[in-house]
């Protein structure tokens, strides 16, 4: 008998689910011995779509119509936004209907408690595509390597912000002209900041760390920096240090407790995520018993995308048509623990500072005094040679220090008069 799908939502990750599904129903018929059928699609716009399903599929702008029709097994939500999507969710939920959603910024807010209705009503919420679209990494992290006990998690998980810090570093072009050639080529949206400003990275990064560490934490309770304020200046000074930069985010277990960041970062040239370049997606998880495991591939995209909706769809599909008793939570842990922070300025890394100035004498003094007195030790300082003494952009690395001595150091040195704009700080990550 054959399991039905209600797809509410046909922008980019529901017309590749819906793509998937008909085009591809003959080997996922095989592959679950039953049919995976849609039996609803809706969107704002349907009537004017061109949607590539037989005629007896049921096409609607009310999305009340597909979670109250009881034909309909499972109900996909591709919409997007926190309003709307949530009331799908939980209306369908309620309904004893289980739910596949794409919906990353939701699922980082309300995860934990969607999955507590799931449960209260027996039916499940699978959130695969959420992360890193294309990279089965829910998966990895719920099953996968459940017998492990994660220690650290590294991703690039924003493949706007990589395309454009790639960029820069490939043509040397600044941030501006990137980013519009990357809106042009449709990686970044007409409003970017959610993606270079570090908000979407943040969202996945809440949901893989609650994954990984079993703990409740939001977004907000991550530190966030996005990745304007890099120039191609630095991938010069970077390169020099054998280091690339990525926006890197970050979730690291401690005995203190758990640090999460998502920041422009320099990293080693020779580490496997710097090899990471344009849109690409890609996460490192360290495991106490199984040590290094790397996972790379395509962070978004219609078909990526709709490949892990389908996916999740076929694994609820199996759990309706089977009985599923022992269904996995979407955060690997039976419930969430208190979320334990180690606060980011208490971190002790060495630093990559840049000073852009105007050429005066007792610059490097005036800063080496400044750090000196904050007990940051200078491991080097780098100028490129500059024609325009008026915007010299220079570098000093530091020894190990705690962000808290940067961060005070760093308030003090912005009112030199030599500054033509603050200092940029970045952390040097190591241990890759
Ligand atoms: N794009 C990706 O590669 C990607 C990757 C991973 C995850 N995601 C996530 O997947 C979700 C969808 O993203 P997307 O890129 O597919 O978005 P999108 O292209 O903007 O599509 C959104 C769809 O939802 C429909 N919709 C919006 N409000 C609706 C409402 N109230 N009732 C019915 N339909 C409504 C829109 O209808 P109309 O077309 O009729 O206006 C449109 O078809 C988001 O949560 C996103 O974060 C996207």
């Amino acid at each position: 008998m054959e399991v039905t799908v209600g797809l509410i939502g046909l922008g980019n990750v529901g017309q590749g689910t819906l793509q998937i599904l008909t085009e591809n129903a003959k080997s996922i018929t095989e592959k679950l011995g039953f049919p995976l059928t849609v039996k609803a699609v809706c969107s704002r716009t349907v009537e004017s779509k061109k949607i590539a399903c037989p005629s007896s599929v049921i096409r609607t702008v009310n999305w009340r119509e597909v979670v109250a029709h009881p034909g309909i097994d499972i109900v996909v939500e591709a919409i997007g936004g926190t309003a709307t999507a949530r009331s799908i969710i939980e209306g369908a939920l309620g309904q004893r209907k289980s739910v596949v959603t794409a919906n990353k910024e939701l699922m980082a807010l309300r995860g934990a408690e969607l999955w507590s209705l799931a449960n209260a009503n027996g039916v499940n919420i699978a959130m695969e595509a959420s992360v890193a679209g294309g990279i089965p990494i829910h998966t990895v992290l719920r099953e996968g390597i459940a017998g492990d006990k994660v220690v650290e998690l590294y991703g690039i998980l924003n493949g706007t912000s990589n395309f454009i810090l790639t960029e820069i570093e490939k043509s040397k072009a600044a941030f501006d002209s990137v980013l519009a050639e990357a809106q042009q080529l449709g990686y970044a949206e007409a409003d970017p900041s959610a993606d270079v400003d570090g908000l979407d990275a943040r969202s996945k990064l809440a949901i893989l760390a609650a994954l990984a560490f079993g703990e409740d934490l939001k977004p907000s309770d991550i530190y966030t920096e996005g990745i304007r304020r890099v120039m191609p200046v630095d991938f010069q000074y970077a390169h020099q240090l054998k280091h690339t930069i990525r926006l890197l985010c970050l979730a690291r277990q401690t005995e203190d407790g758990l640090v999460l960041s998502v920041r422009p970062s320099l990293i080693p040239r020779d580490a496997i995520l710097a090899n990471v370049t344009g849109a690409y997606n890609a996460i490192w998880i360290r495991g106490l018993y199984g040590e290094d495991t790397f996972y790379y591939g395509r962070g978004a995209g219609s078909k990526p995308t709709g490949v892990a909706v389908v996916s999740d769809l076929m694994r609820v599909a199996r759990e309706i048509r089977f009985g599923s008793p022992d269904r996995v939570s979407p955060f690997a842990h039976e419930r969430l623990g208190a979320y334990k922070p180690l606060p980011i300025p208490t971190q002790k890394l060495p630093y990559y500072l840049r000073f852009r100035v105007e050429d005066k004498a007792g610059i490097i003094a005036t800063l080496a005094t400044i750090l000196a007195k904050h007990n940051i030790g200078i491991d080097a300082v780098l100028q490129l040679p500059r024609e325009d003494w008026r915007d010299l952009p220079f570098v000093v690395t530091t020894e190990p220090a705690r962000e808290q001595a940067i961060r005070d150091a760093l308030i003090e040195i912005r009112s030199a008069d030599f500054l033509i704009e603050p200092p940029f700080a970045m952390p040097m990550q190591r241990g890759f």
